[in-house]
């Protein structure tokens, strides 16, 4: 099969369109012919050699495909099911492995491009905004990177679960678009300070991925009995907080990852998004946010444009 590979750690170039050998499902496994796969930062990140897969995982890149199952050795799905699947890795490629518990169906409302673009942002949004961070209706969610791909769904899940929304991003187009998909708020990070627009103790949970200096910030608007939930750092690794005020308000600070969790913490995670998203993305009130497509063979140039940084949404990669 026709697969992309990091032929060694750097820049984008050294993504190579190469030929693999077919993945063979295992016991609970599927085999996804693969139609499109979603690209996301954590897979530059591999590129660079700072993101290994998690051991017996292949190392062609990419989290999340939709398809149709060629093969099925899980209970749960038949030869011919459309679905979507999480993965730890393989995506890039014609042919994927996945296991059952890791796929859900392809809404009737979505194409495959679509689809595609869903697993790895639900999956993490589900986990981290909802979950680790318990958003409930009526509260308020400050997001980071609210054009990003995790962006983009985390404004969709929290405004369809009834929370309010504010956003950080880094223009004023992309502020609009992140109005545009139901955020109450959105701030230019580059002009304004999202303290001073937001103010003190005004915010119920923040969904982090910058890091660094953030962090203190973060923790000033956050109310008593915030949560401040970390998927990233892009700015940094460290920080400085201050104990008294998580004392003093209560503070809950939280975070994960997904992609090294066992197979049965995932399938719990695909059965509750399966019950409390799914229903929102079949009526569209959670829809892929798609900035751009690419063919399988311009993988590189899919991944210059995520680094470029203009995208709102997602960037796909068409393989059929
Ligand atoms: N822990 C987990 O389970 C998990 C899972 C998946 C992804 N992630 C992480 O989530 C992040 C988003 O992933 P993605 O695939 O959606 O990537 P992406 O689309 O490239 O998003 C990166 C975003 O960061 C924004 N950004 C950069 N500096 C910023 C700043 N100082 N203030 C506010 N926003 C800033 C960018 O906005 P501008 O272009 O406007 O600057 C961009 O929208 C990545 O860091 C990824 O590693 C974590």
């Amino acid at each position: 099969m026709k697969a992309i590979e990091i032929s060694e750690f750097g820049s984008a170039d050294v993504l190579t369109l190469t030929e693999r050998p077919q993945p063979a499902p295992k016991d609970g496994e599927v085999l996804i012919k693969v139609h499109a796969a979603g690209i996301n930062r954590p897979d530059i990140v591999q590129r660079l050699g700072k993101y290994p897969p998690p051991p017996g995982v292949t190392d062609i890149p990419g989290l999340e495909v939709a398809g149709e199952i060629v093969e099925s050795l899980s209970e749960q799905w038949q030869k011919g099911d459309k679905i979507c699947a999480l993965l730890a890795g393989g995506g890039y490629a014609e042919y994927a492995t996945a296991p059952g518990g890791q796929c859900l169906p392809v809404p009737d409302n979505l194409d495959m491009a679509q689809a595609a673009a869903l697993p790895e942002t639900i999956f993490t949004v589900w986990n981290n905004l909802f979950k680790r961070g318990a958003l409930k209706a009526g509260q308020v969610a400050l997001i980071h990177g609210g054009s990003s791909g995790i962006g983009t769904t985390a404004i969709q899940m929290a405004e369809a679960m009834g929370a309010k929304v504010a956003v950080t991003a880094g223009s004023d187009k992309k502020c609009a678009s992140c109005r545009d998909l139901g955020a109450d708020t959105a701030i230019n990070y580059k002009t304004q300070d999202f303290v001073e627009e937001l103010g003190e103790n005004s915010i119920d949970v923040v969904l982090d991925m910058i890091g660094g200096d953030y962090v203190p910030r973060n923790l000033k608007v956050l109310k008593t009995d915030g949560r401040h939930v970390s998927i990233a750092f892009m700015t940094g690794a460290k920080t400085e907080i201050n104990i008294p005020m998580v004392m003093q308000k209560r503070l809950i600070l939280t975070g994960s990852t997904l992609r090294p969790r066992p197979v049965e913490e995932k399938e719990a995670l695909r059965d509750e998004i399966l019950e409390h998203v799914w229903p929102h993305v079949e009526k569209g009130r959670v829809v892929p946010v798609i900035y751009k497509s690419f063919p399988l063979g311009q993988a590189a140039e899919a991944h210059l444009a995520l680094e470029g940084g203009e995208h709102v949404g997602k960037i796909i990669l068409q393989i059929t």
